[in-house]
């Protein structure tokens, strides 16, 4: 992938785990993500926040201050240590947040300021800020920030979160975005935020460091698009053209971390024409199995697939679908608490 020699085509997909204290990544962090680390294998960090606006959970990790950038140090160099790549994904939740998370109880910011239905999944979402045109290079400067502190913490690159309903989805889907600007209205207008991020972010620690996540077909956070497969391939085309490292896509089965249907064996191949317009590596996510995994590669319908749950629960994922061994369940129940060891790093190793 690009300069980065990979051993193997499974990576670590993000995934939050609401552990890190404060937003302060934790000592647990460099236990959790050194046992998932291989030689060779590609690792990409939860959502981690950008700015002291970007949460919307509980003790999520940030990457905006001194503290976090000293913080993510020991814990990337536990993964490297193991030979492993780690990229770290940036994070703004934009409207998905609740006042609590919020400086001062203000409002989220967002692309629009339509709040997410009240009580949707037992939350109570504030009611969101559409952000001023005169305040979006603020943002993006943010971003941009954020990139050069994870360079500095010593990752390997950063994913940008341009999926799951938070603010770059924001603006790119239709049935979000309702602004009258230029950053609303047209496809090339709803995608001028998400590619100026990506211009900052390249500009500051370049294209080979630099990839994306998209969920085009999700409707998690009611984040929606009337044309997922034309935002999909306009993306595609645009990332290509700034030579982005990797494009990382979430299959339509998946909405946020539930599978809508159940994982088939059959492949319908729904990323192909991503695949025709992205020129370099492409990752897809979602539902994926060892059997799917195989077929997909085979097929060369992607260059590799992302496990989340499974890699959650199975620290040593890579050697058992190596030498096809059974997996541990994941423990749902388990997923977003904020013990540093149970449900985190007590998964137990094939041996
Ligand atoms: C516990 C949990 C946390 C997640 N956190 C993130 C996240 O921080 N960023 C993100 O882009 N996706 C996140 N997701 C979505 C996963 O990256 C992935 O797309 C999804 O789980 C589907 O893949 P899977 O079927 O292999 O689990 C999360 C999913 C789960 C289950």
């Amino acid at each position: 992938m690009g300069h980065f020699d990979l051993s193997h085509r499974i990576v670590l997909a993000p995934l939050t785990r609401n552990r890190s204290y404060n937003n302060v990544p934790q000592p647990h962090a460099a236990v959790y993500y050194s046992q998932r680390a291989t030689k060779g294998g590609l690792l990409i960090t939860e959502a981690t926040g950008i700015s002291d606006t970007a949460q919307g959970y509980p003790d999520t990790p940030g990457i905006w201050t001194k503290e976090h950038v000293e913080a993510w140090k020991p814990i990337v160099d536990a993964v490297h240590q193991k030979g492993g790549i780690f990229f770290l994904q940036l994070w703004h939740v934009g409207r998905v947040s609740t006042y609590d998370f919020q400086p001062n109880g203000q409002s989220p910011i967002s692309s629009t300021d339509k709040g997410i239905t009240p009580g949707l999944g037992g939350v109570d979402w504030a009611q969101p800020r559409r952000l001023r045109t005169d305040e979006i290079p603020g943002i993006v400067n943010d971003f941009r920030l954020a990139a050069k502190n994870a360079i500095e913490a010593g990752f390997d690159g950063v994913e940008i979160h341009g999926a799951n309903g938070y603010l770059i989805e924001q603006f790119l889907k239709d049935q979000v975005n309702d602004r009258t600007d230029k950053y609303g209205g047209s496809m090339e207008n709803r995608a001028r935020f998400a590619l100026e991020v990506v211009e900052a972010i390249v500009n500051e620690i370049g294209s080979n460091r630099v990839g994306l996540r998209l969920s085009p077909y999700s409707d998690f956070m009611e984040s929606v698009d009337s044309n997922p497969d034309a935002l999909g391939l306009y993306m595609a085309k645009a990332l290509s053209e700034f030579d982005l490292l990797y494009l990382h896509v979430i299959e339509p089965r998946v909405s946020g971390s539930t599978v809508k249907e159940a994982a088939e064996d059959e492949l319908p191949h729904h990323l192909l024409p991503i695949r025709k317009a992205f020129k370099n590596a492409l990752i897809a996510a979602g539902g994926y199995n060892r059997k799917m995994g195989n077929r997909a590669i085979a097929d060369s319908y992607v260059d590799l697939i992302a496990y989340g749950r499974l890699f959650l629960a199975n620290p040593d994922l890579p050697k058992r679908y190596e030498i096809d061994a059974a997996l541990n369940k994941y423990d749902r129940s388990t997923f977003y608490t904020q013990d540093p060891v149970i449900g985190y790093t007590d998964y137990p190793f094939l041996e």
